[in-house]
């Protein structure tokens, strides 16, 4: 039903993947640290233990973070094992009471009423369609009355058709690649510019792999479309994304080079808040509360959103 197979960890290292997220991207640990308080004010709330689940929760990244909250039974699941057994060592080794569990969230039914699932860097990993109404469906239908859902995911400014979508994606990730590049932080930005390349081509070009030199391309090309953005001159900052994006479709390539991270897809497809709201008032969540975590410039950000059942 996900449709996106769970390849994460042939991709990166569970390692690798915990250093870029949480100790050089420029937003994450922020937009962490905040899931973390809403997670103990919705605990705060109650005399008993309550059950939290984290929805995709990889390596556990930050599954030992919110296990630091008080007064909650925590189970993480993704459907990734290796990444289930990675987590499952780092748990033991810390003694920790946090459940992991493998599955595939869009039908994962957890043997208790839940008060609290979260999840970071998830959403936009869904296929939209089926896959996204059941997994959203599958968690509102265990939720108590009043329970929640928090999430925190990387959102791009509002656009009207694919073509701009695709704009304001690369202007976004030119924005995390440059800073990172400038920060000398290598790893974290070839990783973003394969990811951008990876939401470029979901639901646009399936058959698409990307190759080595649409990621020079894209290499060359940030600092001054970041640039361009930084000075709101958003006029030039579309006119250069537009190109490059030209210049990336002209390199269309479906020939794999046996390297996983180049050749298998992320399965990344970012959007904006207006269609993300659309997703979640469908099937019933309110949203109570946005948290913006991102540059003054509108490029788009991490934001945080707790939505109540
Ligand atoms: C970008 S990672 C985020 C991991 C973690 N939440 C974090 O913040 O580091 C996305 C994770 O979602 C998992 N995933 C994607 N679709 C899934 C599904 N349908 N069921 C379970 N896990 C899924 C992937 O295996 C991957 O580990």
């Amino acid at each position: 039903m996900s449709l996106h197979l769970p390849t994460y960890s042939s991709i990166i290292s569970p390692e690798e993947y915990i250093r870029i997220n949480t100790h050089e991207h420029l937003y994450i640990a922020n937009a962490d640290n905040f899931i973390k308080e809403l997670v103990a004010i919705e605990a705060e709330k109650l005399s008993t233990s309550i059950e939290v689940i984290e929805l995709g929760c990889g390596p556990a990244r930050i599954l030992t973070l919110i296990g630091q909250v008080k007064n909650i039974n925590l189970t993480g699941v993704d459907y990734d094992e290796d990444f289930i057994q990675y987590a499952s060592r780092k748990i033991k080794e810390q003694c920790l009471p946090i459940k992991v569990i493998s599955d595939d969230v869009t039908n994962y039914v957890h043997p208790f009423p839940v008060d609290v699932f979260y999840s970071e860097g998830f959403h936009h990993h869904v296929k939209k369609g089926i896959p996204l109404k059941s997994y959203l469906e599958n968690i509102y239908n265990q939720l108590k009355n009043g329970g929640v859902y928090i999430i925190g995911d990387e959102y791009l400014p509002e656009y009207s058709n694919n073509l701009e979508r695709r704009i304001k994606a690369v202007i976004w990730y030119s924005h995390i690649i440059s800073n990172g590049l400038n920060s000398g932080f290598n790893y974290l930005a070839q990783e973003e510019v394969k990811t951008l390349l990876d939401d470029l081509n979901e639901n646009h070009n399936e058959e698409a792999v990307k190759s080595k030199e649409q990621i020079g391309l894209i290499i060359e090309n940030v600092n001054l479309i970041e640039d361009a953005a930084k000075t709101k001159d958003f006029q030039m900052a579309n006119k250069l994304a537009s190109r490059l994006l030209d210049k990336i479709d002209e390199l269309y390539n479906t020939k794999s080079i046996g390297d996983n991270s180049i050749d298998l897809s992320r399965g990344d497809y970012k959007i904006s808040d207006s269609i993300f709201r659309n997703e979640v008032e469908n099937i019933g969540f309110r949203v109570e509360l946005v948290k913006r975590f991102g540059p003054a410039y509108d490029v788009g950000g991490v934001f945080v959103y707790l939505l109540r059942k």
